[in-house]
C-alpha cells in the first residue's frame, strides 16, 4: 500500500498508481557503455529532454538497478531512441538472465558509448548528476552529440505494452 503524504489524502494503492503512470505514452530509449570491454546497457521509459543550454536529459532509474550501478561509473553512455519494430530489442535490454546483446545491431563510438542501431536518434552522453527520488534516482545526463533521424517512427510505451505512432495519411492531416 502506497500512501499520500499529504495528511488526510485518499490512500494511494501501488497497482492503481501503476496503471495511472501507465496512461501516459512516453519513448524508450536504450542506455548502454562499454565496461572492460563489454557492452552493458538497459531499456528505459523514462528519458525526458531537460535543457537546451547546457544540453542535458534526465532518465528515472530504480535504486536497485544492478545494470546503472555500472553504467554510472562509465565516462560515455550510449542512449538510442528505439523505433517501432525494436520491441524485441526493448525486451531483450530488460532481460533479467543471459546476454542482453544477442541478435542486436549496435555500433560502439571511440569514447565507448554503446548505441542500437536502426532508432531515430543516437545520443553520446555523459552522467551529470544523481538526484534520490524515492525508490527512483533522477539521473541528469549531459548531452555531447545528437544524431536525429526524424524520418524514423519511434517505439511508444503505454499501458505496459509497446504501441507505435500512427500517422494521417499523407495529404489527409486535415
Ligand atoms: C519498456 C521498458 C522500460 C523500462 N524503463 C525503465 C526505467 O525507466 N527505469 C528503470 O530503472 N528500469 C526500466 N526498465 C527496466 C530495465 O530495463 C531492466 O529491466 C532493469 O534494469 C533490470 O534490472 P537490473 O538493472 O538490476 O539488471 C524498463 C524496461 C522496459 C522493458
Amino acid at each position: 500500500m502506497i500512501t499520500t503524504s499529504r495528511p488526510g489524502g485518499p490512500g494511494l494503492d501501488e497497482r492503481s498508481l501503476r496503471d495511472a503512470f501507465g496512461t501516459c505514452p512516453s519513448g524508450v530509449v536504450a542506455v548502454c557503455g562499454l565496461a572492460d570491454g563489454v557492452p552493458v546497457g538497459m531499456a528505459v521509459s523514462t528519458f525526458v529532454p531537460v535543457s537546451l543550454d547546457p544540453p542535458l536529459a534526465a532518465i528515472c532509474v530504480q535504486r536497485t538497478s544492478r545494470t546503472w550501478a555500472v553504467l554510472r561509473t562509465l565516462p560515455a553512455l550510449g542512449v538510442s531512441v528505439l523505433a517501432g519494430g525494436h520491441e524485441d530489442a526493448a525486451r531483450a535490454l530488460a532481460a533479467r538472465d543471459g546476454d542482453r546483446f544477442a541478435g542486436l545491431a549496435i555500433d560502439t563510438t571511440p569514447e565507448g558509448a554503446v548505441h542500437v542501431l536502426g532508432g531515430p536518434t543516437r545520443f553520446v552522453c555523459s552522467l551529470e548528476a544523481e538526484t534520490g527520488a524515492g525508490d527512483h534516482l533522477i539521473a541528469t545526463l549531459r548531452i555531447h552529440t545528437a544524431r536525429a533521424e526524424p524520418a524514423i517512427d519511434p517505439l511508444v510505451f503505454h499501458r505496459s505494452g509497446f504501441a507505435r505512432v500512427s500517422r494521417p495519411r499523407e495529404g489527409n492531416s486535415r
